[in-house]
């Protein structure tokens, strides 16, 4: 059995959308369990994220780069850095945003970054970007092309019911389905 622990922030929903996408991925490869966190919490859960075998992070693009909250996230694990308690745990990223682009590379490749300073192995999303066939990404898997994880795209004008649409939220799941084979693959090792 593995372990996969979801740590996520959402500050209208959207992303929190997404979370729940990759949650369901880890879920659908038969021995792993998934544990979804948002960042509010996650004081009452070190332990579980220490114990994971896999850590997914997930948050809203604000800015250019992670929410504030998520950031505050991630400045908060300074204070086990120097213990390495994440050492060799596979990390992996989604975030969401308002316009197609708005800059998210940047929010993943923070999380990249952050996962190499805990020591930890980064899972890209192994995914093709889609291909535009008449001008539409239309039910096709990976529409925004990322490569360093999984990229949502949520119009300002739509609540989490509707947005972000299938094909990321099919991204996600995807995204959380790998880390989760892989991580069973590592735990046999
Ligand atoms: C403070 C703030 C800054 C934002 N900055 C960006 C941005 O840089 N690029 C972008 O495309 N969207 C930006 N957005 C839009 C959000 O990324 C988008 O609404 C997203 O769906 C919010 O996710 P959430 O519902 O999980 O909070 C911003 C929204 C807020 C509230």
């Amino acid at each position: 059995m593995s372990k996969v622990v979801v740590v996520y922030h959402s500050g209208y929903g959207h992303t929190r959308v997404m979370a729940e996408a990759v949650a369901q991925g880890v879920e659908r490869h038969l021995g792993s369990a998934c544990r979804l966190i948002a960042v509010e919490d996650v004081a009452a859960h070190w332990d579980e994220l220490h114990r994971a075998d896999a850590i997914i992070f997930g948050a809203p693009t604000y800015m250019g780069s992670a929410s504030a909250a998520f950031k505050q996230f991630m400045e908060a694990t300074a204070a086990f850095y120097l213990a390495k308690p994440w050492r060799d745990k596979l990390a992996a990223g989604f975030t969401n945003s308002g316009s197609l682009c708005g800059d998210k590379l940047n929010t993943l490749l923070q999380m990249a970054v952050f996962a190499a300073q805990h020591s930890m192995i980064w899972v890209g999303l192994d995914l093709l970007p889609a291909r535009s066939t008449g001008g539409s990404f239309e039910g096709q898997m990976n529409r925004l092309g990322s490569s360093m994880g999984a990229m949502a795209q949520s119009s300002l004008e739509q609540p989490p019911q509707f947005a972000p649409p299938l094909e990321d939220r099919c991204t996600a799941a995807h995204l959380g389905e790998r880390v989760a084979r892989l991580a069973q693959r590592m735990a046999r090792d």
